[in-house]
């Protein structure tokens, strides 16, 4: 059952269109609330008329409803409104628009604004759905977090027979229901999450700052593992040339040490979980210039202050139940200085990477890491990506301290 769930359905130009009512008649059935979002092309395949009857709303189709009195559809709220946003038929079209991000019509800016889950059904003829444009039109909207639902989970489909027709409105209506069980059944299913991630910028003057090499890569990785698990997360990222991919990340950003304190403070209360991956700076100058430092002959010396240590902070403040882990970025004596980090900062774990390592470490895509837990476990790993790195630590998260 569907029961409750807010779905907007978006049907576009395609013959599958005249499904669209069945579409909606079974999803009502199933207990969901639907409205319907239509573009130009699909009115000549099946009329809003019939849409907003059986949705029991207002069927939207321009970006202005009555044009003279400047009634403007906010295709925003109805993307805030959604569930899920379910593109049923999606044409190859607008799949192709969805993939580039066009926004021609309030269909697409719909989809361009949803914060919500999109799932797309695409319906069209087999040379077109073959097409290696289509073929990688959907690729790239599979990139972007969407779910795509073809004919196969059909029981029509076998081989090719099947390709490109619309999936039959019951096997879409079975995606959803097992969509939706299994988000219930998620390891971080609700769950708050914060994470740090990057390098932080101490700024001398006001052309140059202290910083470090750090990219990113292992904060945003584990963010959008910790999403995919069902976790909301709360991403607060130094300055980073990465997005984020999932809908669930939101996503802070900070230049300073200090900055990234204050963000963290602000919302670590409401976390049953945090993982401080980001590289802080030690130390901050005591001064900034306000203007840009002149050259001269002597030497110059920049007075440094300690910054606030984050995790230690966050460590000393840890709230019942909540699970701390840091980060150890070692280049001797690794393992006793990651157990002596773990200790003073009250981490539950430590995940423990070593400069040393070829391959490992800032600015690489791939990461060699060991984990150390406060009741004496630890887990060594080869070599391997971040986003596996990230997968393994929430492994361990979830199985041995996610109750
Ligand atoms: N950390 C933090 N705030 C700081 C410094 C560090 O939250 N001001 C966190 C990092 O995000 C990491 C952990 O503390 O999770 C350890 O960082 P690291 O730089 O390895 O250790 P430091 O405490 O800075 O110790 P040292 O520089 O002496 O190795």
């Amino acid at each position: 059952m569907l029961n409750g769930k807010k779905i907007l359905l978006a049907v576009t130009g395609s013959i599958a269109a005249y499904k669209a009512a069945f579409l909606v008649r079974l999803l009502v059935k199933n207990g969901a609330q639907v409205k319907v979002v239509m573009s130009e092309a699909a009115t000549s395949f099946i009329t809003p008329l019939t849409l907003s009857t059986l949705s029991k709303h207002p069927v939207v189709q321009h970006f202005t409803n009555d044009e003279q009195a400047g009634v403007w559809n906010n295709h925003v709220e109805l993307g805030m409104w959604a569930d899920i946003m379910l593109v049923a038929p999606a044409s190859a079209n607008t799949l192709a628009k969805m993939a580039y991000g066009h926004c021609d019509n309030v269909l697409l800016a719909t989809y361009l604004s949803a914060k919500c889950p999109v799932f797309i059904a695409p319906a069209m003829d087999l040379d077109m759905f073959l097409h290696p444009a289509t073929v990688e039109n959907i690729e790239r909207v599979k990139r972007f977090g969407n779910h795509v639902i073809d004919a196969e989970h059909g029981e029509l489909a076998s081989g090719l027979e099947g390709k490109g027709r619309m999936a039959e409105p019951e096997h879409i209506i079975d995606y959803l229901e097992s969509y939706f069980s299994a988000q219930e059944t998620q390891p971080l299913n609700g769950k708050k999450v914060l994470i740090t991630a990057g390098p932080t910028y101490e700024k001398i003057d006001p052309v140059r700052f202290i910083g470090n090499h750090s990219s990113g890569k292992m904060g945003f990785a584990l963010a959008e593992e910790a999403a995919a698990l069902g976790a909301e997360v709360e991403l607060i990222s130094g300055p980073s040339a990465l997005n984020t991919v999932h809908q669930n990340i939101h996503l802070t950003r900070v230049t300073s040490a200090e900055e990234m304190a204050t963000v963290v403070m602000q919302k670590v209360d409401g976390a049953a979980i945090g993982i401080f991956s980001a590289a802080v700076a030690d130390y901050t100058p005591e001064s900034t210039a306000d203007q840009k430092i002149k050259k001269k002959d002597a030497a110059l010396e920049i007075k440094l202050k300690p910054t606030t240590d984050i995790l230690k902070t966050v460590g000393s403040q840890k709230k019942e139940g909540q699970i701390i882990v840091g980060f150890a970025l070692e280049t001797e004596d690794e393992e006793q200085n990651a157990q002596g980090k773990l200790e003073r900062k009250n981490c539950d774990l430590i995940v423990l990477n070593s400069l040393n390592d070829k391959g490992a470490g800032f600015g690489h895509d791939t990461n060699r890491v060991k984990i150390f837990s406060r009741d004496n476990n630890s887990w060594e790993f080869q070599l391997m990506s971040k986003s596996e790195v990230a997968k393994s630590l929430w492994e361990i998260i979830t199985t041995h301290y996610v109750k």
